[in-house]
């Protein structure tokens, strides 16, 4: 099974998982981020940033849909769809040409975008456990699954 579950005990924890997701990054990779609000999908995505080198705030794209990140070689989407109201709207903010097969595309709320965002590689859910987090990763695609698969190893 491509599923791997990691206690995230503090804030500390998710920004360190999403730091690991920068290491192994490839180009084109979609993942899904799952969870209530305030469970910390975008805390992990600014993990993931920063481990990719990015300084600067990590702003929740809740109301402009999308923010995107250029870090080194790397491109970053970033969406939020909590807001969309109808999944036409990414039909006008040209969904297609983000899913490009090079840029790496993080997506809150992914279920608001039903049948118009591509599968996902990776799907990640956030749920609360304790004080703290717990995440599982699955991977859905072959690139997905090794990539759960070597985050699993270390
Ligand atoms: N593993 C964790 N344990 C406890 N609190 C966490 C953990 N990870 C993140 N948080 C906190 O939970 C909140 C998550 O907010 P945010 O990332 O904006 O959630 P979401 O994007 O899922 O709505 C932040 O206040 C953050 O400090
Ligand atoms: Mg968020």
């Amino acid at each position: 099974m491509n599923e791997h579950v990691v206690g995230l005990p503090d804030e500390q924890a998710t920004i360190q998982l999403g730091s690991r997701l920068a290491d192994v990054l490839v180009e084109g990779l979609v993942v899904y981020l799952s969870g209530d609000l305030g469970a910390g999908k975008t805390c992990l995505v600014r993990g993931m940033l920063q481990g990719l080198g990015h300084n600067g705030p990590v702003k929740s794209p809740t109301y402009t849909l999308v923010e995107d990140y250029v870090l080194g070689d790397s491109l970053i989407y970033h969406f939020d769809l909590y807001r969309l109201l109808d999944p036409e709207e990414l039909e006008l903010i040209g969904i297609r040409d983000y899913f490009n097969g090079k840029a790496c595309c993080f997506v809150e709320w992914p279920e608001r975008g039903k049948g118009w965002l591509p599968a996902p590689d990776i799907e990640i859910h956030i749920r609360l456990k304790n004080e703290g987090r717990e995440a599982s990763l699955t991977g859905l695609s072959e690139t997905g699954a090794a990539l759960v698969a070597s985050l699993k190893r270390d």
